[in-house]
């Protein structure tokens, strides 16, 4: 499915801010920009200060006039709301829009993405700014999608926080005394007599630092509380804008595998999911490609928006460095061959001051279409009008299912203990790698999703078992599905309450094993495992587990340590599927050799013959399956098709067992025919 019926091809451009320039200017930049083949704007990402210049006063002078600049050179508008970031009078007369951080520091005016998100002020204002603008551009026709704020993301620690988190919290309990129980308070004398006692947990109450607490059930609710409150800015605004324009889709830029906010939930309310992709250069493919699949994830399998990127070069890292001839190509390829419907860049021309003058752009210092990164955009945005509407809404077809859930993921890395290396995003990506170096596409799911299209569940670190996903996983493998998880699974309930009786807990039955105790091991110790007649590491965390069922297989033993001979790798045979699991992290080896095993029992194929460097994904609609193949090597490949197609970027035509020769960095999308000519 489309996200707008207004495109026509992969939207492509991005952030462009023609309000910081004087509009001599503007002109020049319609020119290049058209030159270019971009054909979308991200408009009115931080202008609140212009348009608002006061309180009583609404000035949108200059943003009609851009309005109508970009739609009399024929540019379809990403129009953003402003909102990440208040105005100065704002903050000196309502200092409640002022965050305070974890340090307990109240903040003073600057930066930006830095308002509370309980603030009354912020709240009133936003909304009636998103309202302003929806009511004053809801006639323009080239409006593709709007875009709320920007980035949301941080927290807040001030007192309307802590207010509206106690209220958020008798919502959620009732009683205090169920709270009481649900935070487990009798542990160190923490029992709550009122709910006027409850303060905010950061390092003025319960945290030692940042991703360590004494309490895990209050920073676990806390986070909750903040992805929420942040959510609820975003849904008013949204909601205005809906009454206005209700065919406009609605979507504000997410971040990946951003930890503060749950996106799985900020997607319901998503007409389209949209994100920034801002890898570092030594970031490997599978990284980039897991986020990707996240974010396609959250979106229940529907395609998503690239909204940013860098054409070249960053300027927040520590080391900039620029992005290699053709990557900037690849990458904006690699983001449609996970289900990107617009390749965006962040930003059209390069500021002139401030902390992003040197932060890449289509358009450089020097102004002229004489660069580098412009020729390469050019040429992109050439390519990009060939492929049309071809794979506009396709979706992509995969039978592997891995994991991930932000409450799991606050629970694990709130833990005291049992290892502060001990960071569940390293796991699932262990578990990604091996299927992304088979080339086997993988759908990200969450707690709610349907299990029902899925042969294979991959559950790294389950540590909190939500009530009923056992249920879920339990049916699953009943009905033959192939779930593997590994340690430190089962371990805790929503409330990140041990679940007695023995680890791991409610998947006891579907594992059949009982997981004793749990040694973390130093980085520097390992101990070791044999799997099918190979020799791996077990690091980072041993569960120590006892086989219970009569049903399972003990495939691998540690070699060494007092608990020798006792099981890493289990199978239990349970209904008509079978339940993995890895007692300890292992490294790169042992996750491609086990997911190979695993994968072709579970009667799941590679889209095509592994090769180093290469990507290959796999995504259809109603016109056609398309093999995306991405060659991340500087070296040339070569693959040979299993059916006849023809190259979207070149138009070059294959028969099938043809090779396609891609050169380092190069990309070839094969619309596949379906005859096997
Ligand atoms: C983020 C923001 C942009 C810009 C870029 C720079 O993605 O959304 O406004 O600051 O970072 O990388
Ligand atoms: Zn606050």
């Amino acid at each position: 499915m489309r996200y707008s019926n207004k495109v026509n091809k992969i939207v492509y451009g991005g952030d462009y801010n023609p309000e910081q320039w004087p509009e001599e200017v503007w002109q020049e930049d319609m020119k290049l920009l058209k030159e270019a083949h971009i054909d979308i704007v991200t408009l009115n990402v931080f202008s609140w200060a212009a348009i608002q210049p006061s309180e009583e006063e609404y000035d949108f002078t200059k943003l009609d006039k851009i309005m109508d600049m970009v739609r009399d050179n024929g540019f379809q508008v990403c129009l953003a709301t402003s909102t990440g970031a208040h105005p100065a009078w704002m903050a000196k007369k309502y200092p409640d829009v002022l965050r305070t951080e974890f340090s307990g520091m109240k903040r003073k005016f600057g930066g930006r993405h830095n308002s509370c998100p309980n603030s009354p002020a912020y709240r009133k204002y936003s909304v009636r700014l998103a309202e302003k603008l929806a009511e004053r551009y809801k006639d323009y026709d080239n409006i593709v999608a709007w875009h709320i704020s920007n980035e949301y993301g941080g927290e807040c620690y001030c007192e309307n926080c802590e207010k509206a988190f106690r209220i958020w919290l008798k919502k959620k309990y009732g009683t205090i005394e169920a709270l009481n129980r649900a935070w487990n308070t009798a542990f160190w004398g923490h029992t709550f007599y009122e709910w006027d006692e409850i303060v905010l947990p950061n390092l003025l109450s319960e945290h030692f630092e940042y991703d360590r607490s004494r309490f895990q059930g209050i920073t676990l609710d806390y986070k909750r509380f903040n992805s929420e409150s942040l959510l609820e800015c975003f849904r008013l605004e949204s909601e205005a804008i809906k009454k206005i324009t209700p065919d406009i889709p609605v979507t504000t830029n997410l971040m990946g595998f951003y930890k503060m906010l749950d996106y799985k939930m900020w997607a319901k309310y998503m007409d389209v999911v949209s994100w920034d992709n801002y890898p570092a250069n030594e970031d490997s493919p599978a990284m980039i490609a897991m986020s990707h699949d996240l974010m396609r994830g959250i979106g229940g399998g529907k395609p998503f928006l690239l909204m940013e990127q860098t054409p070249s070069v960053a300027n927040w890292m520590p080391y900039n460095a620029l992005k290699r001839p053709g990557v900037m190509r690849l990458w904006s390829y690699q983001a449609a061959a996970h289900g990107a419907d617009s390749i965006m860049f962040f930003q059209m021309r390069r500021s002139v001051g401030g902390c992003e003058k040197f932060h890449g752009a289509v358009i450089d210092h020097a102004g002229t279409n004489q660069t580098r990164v412009y020729r390469e955009v050019q040429a992109l945005g050439k390519e990009l009008e060939r492929i049309g509407a071809e794979t506009l809404g396709a979706v992509t077809e995969t039978k592997a299912a891995l994991y991930f859930d932000w409450d799991n993921w606050w629970a694990i890395e709130s833990s005291s203990g049992p290892s502060c290396e001990l960071k569940y995003k390293d796991e699932v990506l262990n578990y990604y790698e091996a299927l992304h170096s088979l080339n086997i596409p993988v759908d990200i799911v969450g707690p709610e999703d349907d299990l029902g299209k899925y042969s294979l569940l991959i559950a790294p670190i389950l540590y909190m078992t939500k009530p009923g996903y056992d249920d879920k996983i339990r049916k699953f493998v009943s009905d033959g599905g192939t779930f593997v998880t590994t340690f430190f699974s089962g371990i805790v309930d929503d409330h990140d309450l041990v679940i007695l009786g023995g680890y791991p807990g409610r998947l006891r039955d579907i594992l059949g094993i009982w997981v004793e105790e749990e040694d973390a091991l130093a980085p520097e110790v390992e101990n070791r495992f044999v799997y099918n007649g190979k020799q791996y590491p077990a690091r980072l965390l041993c569960d120590l587990s006892h086989p219970e069922s009569s049903a399972l297989s003990v495939l691998s033993r540690y070699e060494e340590d007092f608990y020798a001979g006792m099981p890493v790798i289990t199978k239990n045979e349970f209904g008509k599927g079978r339940a993995y699991y890895v007692a300890a992290r292992s490294d790169k080896a042992f996750y491609r050799d086990f997911m190979s095993d695993i994968c072709s029992e579970a009667g799941i194929a590679s889209v095509t013959e592994p090769q180093e460097g290469l990507e290959a994904t796999v995504r259809f609609n109603e016109n056609g399956r398309f093999l995306f193949l991405l060659n991340h090597s500087d070296n040339e490949l070569e693959v040979a098709l299993e059916k006849a197609g023809v190259d979207l970027i070149t138009g070059g035509e294959y028969k099938r067992g043809e090779k396609v020769i891609l050169k380092g960095k190069d990309t070839a999308i094969i619309k596949q025919k379906d005859d096997l000519e």
